[in-house]
């Protein structure tokens, strides 16, 4: 059975190598992005590159926006088995003065993925499987210090909670947990970000950004959930 995944903020950086990387694999991609012009970029070359892609439009800090996507793959006979909640901001700036950071950070980095929770993880518990990936950082880590900017820290470490209780609620059959892509050469991680050690290209170090995403979304039956993954191995919350 060929399973329909859906990443949000698909067209590029690590998201877009994970759409990549699960399409290779014979998964049906939606590629989820806020501009529609720069989503259906973004699947062209992956189907150009053979894939199975579709494009929807989705801001994630918009509930109507996420409402509407839902009802357009549902119209459309589409059922998403696997939710990768990739999209992010980072707002940097101190919490105390100059201008509010945490309402751009809370509306992607953790009400997105809630939403798009609500939105699709309900159908996939009434049909007994369904994966979920929330791509987080070791910035919302405890363990790690809550480094980086205090509202990406503030927001990630609520997106890890997050991922706690909905993978309580949503039982055996459906795996939900999030990772950290490591530090990656992206829009959001900078050209001061280290070279994969293989010394590839940007984008090959996205792709490997993506690796623990991919495993997560792949899991077999009985996998963890409820858990915090960098380089496909267990990170303290
Ligand atoms: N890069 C790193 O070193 C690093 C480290 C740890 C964690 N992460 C996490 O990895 C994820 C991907 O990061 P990246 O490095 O690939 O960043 P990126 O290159 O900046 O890409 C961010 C993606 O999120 C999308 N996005 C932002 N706001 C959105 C919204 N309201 N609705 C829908 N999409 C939205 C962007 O869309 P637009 O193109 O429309 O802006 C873009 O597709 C993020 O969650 C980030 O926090 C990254």
């Amino acid at each position: 059975m060929t399973r329909t995944v859906l990443v949000t903020g698909g067209n590029r950086g690590i998201g877009f190598e994970i759409c990549r990387r699960l399409a290779a694999l014979d998964r049906k991609v939606v590629l989820a992005a806020r501009r529609r012009d720069l989503g259906e970029k973004a699947a062209d070359r992956l189907r150009d590159e053979g894939r199975d892609v579709t494009a929807v439009a989705l801001d994630v800090a918009d509930g109507s926006s996420i409402a509407r996507c839902a009802e357009a793959l549902a119209g459309d006979g589409v059922a998403v088995d696997i939710l990768v909640n990739n999209a992010g901001v980072f707002v940097g700036g101190p919490l105390l003065s100059g201008p509010d950071p945490m309402p751009e950070s809370l509306a992607v980095n953790l009400m997105g993925p809630l939403g798009t929770a609500r939105a699709f993880m309900p159908a996939m518990i009434a049909r007994g499987w369904g994966r979920v990936v929330n791509v987080s950082s070791a910035w919302g880590s405890f363990a790690e210090g809550l480094e980086g900017a205090a509202a990406y820290a503030v927001t990630k470490a609520a997106l890890n909670a997050l991922t706690v209780h909905l993978a309580r609620e949503a039982g055996p059959a459906v795996l939900v947990n999030a990772m950290c892509p490591g530090w990656v050469r992206t829009r959001m991680g900078f050209d001061s970000a280290p070279w994969d050690p293989s010394g590839g290209l940007p984008e090959t170090t996205a792709a490997r950004g993506a690796d623990t995403a991919v495993y997560l979304a792949t899991l077999p039956d009985g996998g963890p959930t409820g858990g915090f993954f960098r380089d496909r191995a267990p990170l303290a919350w």
